[in-house]
């Protein structure tokens, strides 16, 4: 319903929007945090959700079932792993909660010595999605990357994700293959890769 009348709000009608209502279609009660290794049950349940709605796909032959048997892989436990060694990993995870509910998660890649800058994943529930919540996980993630030329891997299919990192300023850099889209059935999930330069 949110998602409607947000759609409604942006598209329908001869006169544009008014920005002051634009803000209002923020959920004010979105809180970003530093995820621990506690999170890790309610993160791999929001992958679930998010992966097997949006990566299978008829036209790429994308199967649910092979999606969702890769997510095995990500079990609370290596989850709470990574977040435990995230520092080591240069990595850095954060959560987006709603009255105390993760609603999202967000994680960057900052490895300095191999000038290597990534935004590794960033998923919000499909009943949360178009309140702002990755707009505000992703902008968190920009400001601890700095100012640097940013990387990240998104489904070609992925129309929603990729207009939404456009709006950011990333530019799609062509295709790109990451081990985490190989399926089990031997398949991969296409990729392009999108690009955001640091500004000089
Ligand atoms: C892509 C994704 C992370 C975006 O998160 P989100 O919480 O829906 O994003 P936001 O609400 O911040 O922004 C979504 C849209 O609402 C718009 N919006 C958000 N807040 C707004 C506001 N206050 N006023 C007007 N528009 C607003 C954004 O401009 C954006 O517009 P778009 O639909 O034209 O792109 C999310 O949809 C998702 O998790 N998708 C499934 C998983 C996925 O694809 N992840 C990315 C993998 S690479």
């Amino acid at each position: 319903m949110a998602e409607q009348s947000l759609h409604k709000a942006k598209v329908v009608g001869s006169t544009p929007t008014p920005a002051t209502n634009m803000t209002d279609l923020v959920n004010p009660n979105i809180i970003i945090a530093d995820a621990i290794d506690q999170d890790a049950t309610e993160i791999a349940a929001i992958l679930k959700l998010t992966w097997t709605t949006t990566y299978p796909n008829d036209a790429f032959g994308i199967s649910y079932d092979d999606v969702s048997n890769r997510l095995n892989r990500f079990t609370p436990e290596t989850i709470a792993n990574r977040i435990q060694n995230q520092q080591e990993l240069n990595r850095h995870y954060w959560k987006a909660s709603i009255d105390n509910q993760l609603i999202g998660i967000c994680c960057a890649l900052k490895d300095e010595s191999n000038q290597v800058f990534s935004i590794l994943s960033l998923y919000v529930a499909s009943e949360y999605q178009n309140q702002g919540v990755g707009t505000k996980l992703l902008s968190t993630a920009l400001d601890w990357l700095g100012n640097q030329d940013i990387e990240l891997g998104v489904a070609v299919y992925n129309l929603k994700a990729i207009n939404f990192y456009k709006q950011f300023g990333f530019i799609e850099n062509g295709p790109r293959h990451d081990e985490i889209s190989n399926l089990p059935s031997g398949k991969v999930i296409p990729e392009i890769s999108m690009l955001k330069k640091a500004s000089h």
